[in-house]
């Protein structure tokens, strides 16, 4: 099929990218002039494992054209792809100039019967509004809601796997023409579910939601663990083993961060006061995850005093600032709102990140930026690991925290080796784990 897909970030790269793997013909328009001609040299701005060895193939056979601004080669489409950002607004409504900006762009190279597909993450009702848009502006398309469900880091598995394909319209010949879209994952069975616009919409942000409670849950309950001696991660294991329930975000941690669960959680929420609606439990998840920032802050503070550290004299170093493994996004990452907090006190702050592309760039808040791990040395007050990379797993600490000072370590992913560090002498302390605090 042609494909043409409006927005270069990190959703329109990775379908326009995989869909011209997969066979597609593909033009991928953004408006950052920049953005264009690095892509052009199969050079991709975001961190994703995999992806710039499959831009490069697709380049080089001529499957997909990256193009700075609209022109007609884009009319004969049989899908126009909206894949632009849907900011946060300050009472946590989303901004949408973007999405009406995309489609008055396209106007001129629609036509009756022109199909496009929204992935951009919009609230409830967005997609009947685009399409009365379009028909008061002359003309009569289809607009379907196809919410996108990519894990960053995981995002080509998760394009070639979909676990599930929600396509969002009453439209059946629309809607067919974009199940021909996924044909490439018919051999894996995967599921194609069907229904209107705005249901589609909404199972978008509950999912979203209900992973973000799963997550919430788990830490209020790791809390717990710590005060009765109990260790979380059986309780995971227990909890997950329940097919109602299932093993996945059951991990306790520093609380969900990222460009997506905070923004489209408010936004839920937002949406339910909008209608006159009490959303007690998204509310309590949004309240639950931005308290879990500064009670992880007081921990740490609490773990240097216990060991004689006068946090106005300590130099802590964090592993880790992107908001999970296998990224290098530090949008709403915990170890930063954490940092922010520890920043009041704490008088040194440093950084190791795999994922940082630039050793030597200067980090936010004033984070000094460790270029490896052994960087740490000079920083050993106490190590904090805020993010579950492997690499950390086998981290030498003692050679890190060298002879004579403190030996904390305070493992807010539960990655490190608990009884290896006990036994080391360091005060070690996991989310969670029996005499955690
Ligand atoms: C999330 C969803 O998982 C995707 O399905 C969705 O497409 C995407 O948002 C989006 O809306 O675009 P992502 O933001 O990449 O994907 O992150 P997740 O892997 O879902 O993790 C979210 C947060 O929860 C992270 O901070 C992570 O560390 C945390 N988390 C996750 C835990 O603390 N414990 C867990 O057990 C799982």
């Amino acid at each position: 099929m042609k494909v043409t897909f409006i927005g270069g970030g990190y959703v329109g790269l990775v379908y326009s990218i995989m869909s011209a793997y997969s066979g597609h013909e593909v033009v991928c328009l953004d408006k950052d002039e920049g953005k264009i001609k690095l892509l052009r040299e199969s050079v991709i701005p975001i961190y994703e494992p995999g992806l710039s060895e499959y831009a490069s193939s697709v380049l080089k056979e001529g499957r997909i054209k990256f193009l700075r601004s609209y022109d007609s080669s884009i009319s004969s489409s049989d899908l126009f792809f909206i894949c632009v950002g849907t900011p946060s607004l300050p009472g946590k409504g989303l901004n949408l100039e973007y999405i009406y900006e995309a489609l008055e762009n396209l106007l001129p190279f629609l036509s009756e019967g022109s199909i496009i597909v929204v992935k951009s993450t919009v609230p409830p009702g967005t997609c009947d509004s685009l399409k009365a848009f379009l028909k008061s502006a002359g003309k009569e398309c289809s607009v379907i809601s196809n919410p996108e469900f990519l894990r960053e880091g995981k995002a080509v598995r998760d394009f070639l796997n979909p676990d599930r394909v929600i396509i969002g319209t009453r439209d059946e010949k629309a809607g067919k023409a974009l199940s021909d879209f996924y044909r490439y994952g018919k051999e894996k069975n995967i599921q194609i579910i069907y229904t209107d616009a705005v249901t589609a919409e909404l199972t978008k942000y509950a999912s979203n939601a209900f992973l973000a409670a799963k997550v919430g849950f788990i830490n209020e309950i790791a809390d717990l663990c710590e005060v009765l001696g109990a260790d979380v991660k059986d309780v995971s294991k227990g909890m997950g083993a329940d097919p109602r329930i299932g093993p996945e975000f059951l991990n306790p941690g520093p609380g969900f961060g990222g460009s997506c669960f905070p923004k489209d959680i408010s936004a839920l929420a937002f949406l339910a006061r909008e209608k006159g609606l009490k959303s007690s439990i998204t509310e309590a998840v949004i309240k639950s995850n931005e308290e879990r920032a500064k009670n992880l802050a007081g921990k740490i503070i609490k773990i240097l005093e216990r060991n004689s550290v006068k946090p106005e004299e300590a130099a802590v170093s964090f592993f880790g600032l992107s908001f999970k493994a296998g990224t290098d996004d530090l949008r709403s990452s915990p170890a930063l709102e954490i940092i922010k907090i520890l920043k009041e006190r704490v008088q040194t702050i440093a950084a190791y990140d795999p994922a940082l592309k630039d050793k030597t760039a200067p980090l936010p808040l004033g984070i000094l930026n460790l270029s490896s791990p052994e960087g740490a040395r000079g920083y050993s007050d106490a190590f904090v690991i805020a993010t579950e990379w492997e690499e950390f797993k086998n981290l030498d600490f003692s050679l890190l925290s060298g002879s004579g000072g403190s030996k904390i370590i305070i493992d807010l992913r539960s990655v490190t080796d608990r009884a290896k560090w006990r036994a080391e002498g360091f005060d070690y302390y996991s989310i969670g784990a029996v005499d955690g605090a």
